[in-house]
C-alpha cells in the first residue's frame, strides 16, 4: 500500500518536522563536498514552503556518538541549502529544548529553520522515548525524506512518529516506486551487479534477489569468496572462509532458478592494497599465492558488459575492486560506464558506486541514483525498513 505524502494533508500555518538525510560529505575546509542529498530533498522543502509551512528540518551528520561534536555541527549544511533554496535557512544550534522553542516560536509562514544534528544526543540512536516526544512537541505534523536513514530504527526516524502524524515526504516517495518496482515488476531481462569488500554484507539481499533477476554479477572483494566457493585459489586476497559454504549454497540455489552468475574472469592483482603497488593482470585461476586481487581485469569488464548486453533493468551495488586507488579504480569506472550506454532502467545505491558514476560524469544518464546505499539494500533484501513502516498509509 503506497503510503500518504506531504501532498496528501494539510499544512498550512503548520509546524512540519521534516527528516532529511543531510549525512553529506565534507571537504578538509568543512564545506559540503557533495551536495546530492541536499538537492534531492528540495522538491518537499520548496513544496512546503510554498503551501506556507513552518519548515523544520532535522538530520543528522556522521557519527558523533551521542555528543557534541565541532567537525559535524549543520552550520556548512545550512549554507549550502541556503544557496541552494534561495532563501534564509535559519540554523538553530539544538534541536531539543528552549532555545528551538523559541525560534519555532518566531517563524512565519514559509520559513525554514535547520536544527543541530539529532546524533548529538545519545537518546536519538536508543530511539528513547521521552526524546522522541520531544522532537514531537515541536511540530503538528512528521514528515520522513530521510531514505538514506530510513533503515534506522532511531527517534528522528521512527520514534516521534508514534506522537505525530508522519507522512512520507517526495524523496521518499521517488526512491520508494523506483526500488518497489525492481522488486515487484521489473522489466526483463531484470540484472543485479554487486560488489563491495564482504560477502557477509550482501549475502541478504543476493537471496533475497535471487527469484527476481535473470542474471547475477559478482565483482570487487565479495567475488573471492564465489571464486574460492568455485575450487580456485585466491593467494592473499581478501576472502571470508566462513562464507565459502554459504557462497556455494547460493551457486546451487542460482543453478536451481535459473539464475546466470557471472564472477570475474580475470583480476588485477598486487602484493598490497597500496597507492603505488605494482599492479599486474592475472587470470583468475592464476593469482600469485602472495598476491592479492584488487580489482576486476578487462576481460571481466568485457565479460560483464556483455552479460549486461540486452537488460532491460540493472541494479548495482558496490565496486568493483579498492576504487579509492587509482590502479585499482578502472573495474568500478568501466562499469559505471557501461551502465550509462544501456537503454534500460539503471539503479544506482551505494557510496562508491554511485561516486564512480558521478566520477566518470555519468550520472545524469543513470535512471535512478539512490540517496541510501544501506537503506536500499536492506529494502531490496525485502526488510522492512522502520522510517517507512511508520508512515500513514494512503
Ligand atoms: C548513510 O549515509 O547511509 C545514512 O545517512 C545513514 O548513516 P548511518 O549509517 O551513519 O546510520
Amino acid at each position: 500500500m503506497p503510503k500518504k505524502t506531504v501532498g496528501d494533508v494539510d499544512v498550512k500555518g503548520k509546524r512540519v518536522l521534516v527528516r532529511v538525510d543531510f549525512n553529506v560529505p565534507l571537504d578538509k575546509d568543512n564545506a559540503v563536498s557533495d551536495d546530492t542529498r541536499i538537492r534531492e530533498a528540495l522538491p518537499t522543502i520548496r513544496y512546503l514552503s510554498g503551501q506556507k509551512a513552518r519548515v523544520i528540518l532535522i538530520s543528522h551528520l556522521g557519527r558523533p556518538k551521542g555528543k557534541v561534536d565541532d567537525r559535524y555541527k549543520m552550520d556548512p549544511v545550512a549554507l549550502r541549502l541556503q544557496d541552494l533554496l534561495g532563501r534564509p535557512v535559519r540554523k538553530v544550534d539544538d534541536c531539543i529544548g528552549d532555545a528551538v522553542q523559541a525560534a519555532i516560536g518566531e517563524m512565519r509562514d514559509g520559513d525554514v529553520i535547520l536544527l543541530e544534528n539529532v546524533r548529538f544526543y545519545a537518546e536519538e540512536e536508543k530511539n528513547d522515548e521521552g526524546f522522541a516526544r520531544q522532537l514531537a512537541g515541536l511540530a503538528d505534523v512528521f514528515v520522513n525524506d530521510a531514505f538514506g536513514a530510513a533503515h534506522r530504527a532511531h527517534a528522528s526516524t521512527e520514534g516521534v512518529a508514534d506522537f505525530l502524524p508522519a507522512v512520507a515526504g517526495f524523496l521518499m516517495e521517488k526512491e520508494l516506486a523506483v526500488l518497489e518496482r525492481i522488486l515487484a515488476a521489473p522489466e526483463r531481462p531484470f540484472v543485479a551487479i554487486l560488489g563491495g569488500a564482504k560477502v557477509s554484507d550482501k549475502i541478504g539481499v543476493i537471496a533475497n534477489l535471487l527469484d527476481k533477476v535473470d542474471s547475477l554479477i559478482i565483482g570487487g572483494g565479495m567475488a573471492n569468496t564465489f571464486l574460492k566457493a568455485r575450487g580456485l585459489d585466491v593467494g592473499k586476497s581478501l576472502l571470508e572462509v566462513d562464507k565459502v559454504d554459504q557462497a556455494k549454497g547460493l551457486i546451487a540455489d542460482a543453478r536451481a532458478r535459473e539464475v546466470k552468475i557471472f564472477l570475474p574472469v580475470d583480476v588485477v592483482a598486487a602484493l598490497a592494497a597500496a597507492p603505488d603497488a605494482e599492479p599486474k593482470v592475472v587470470p583468475v585461476n592464476q593469482i600469485p599465492p602472495e598476491w592479492m586481487a584488487l580489482d576486476i581485469g578487462p576481460a571481466s569488464v568485457e565479460f560483464f558488459t556483455g552479460a549486461l548486453k540486452g537488460a532491460k533493468t540493472v541494479f548495482w551495488n558496490g565496486p568493483m575492486g579498492v576504487f579509492e586507488m587509482a590502479p585499482f579504480a578502472g573495474g568500478t569506472e568501466n562499469v559505471a560506464r557501461a551502465l550509462a550506454g544501456m537503454e534500460a532502467t539503471t539503479v544506482v545505491g551505494g557510496g562508491d558506486s554511485v561516486a564512480a558514476v558521478k566520477k566518470v560524469g555519468v550520472a545524469d544518464k543513470i535512471t535512478h541514483i539512490s540517496t541510501g546505499g544501506g537503506a536500499s539494500l536492506e529494502f531490496l533484501e525485502g526488510k522492512k525498513l522502520p522510517g517507512i513502516e511508520v508512515l500513514q498509509e494512503k
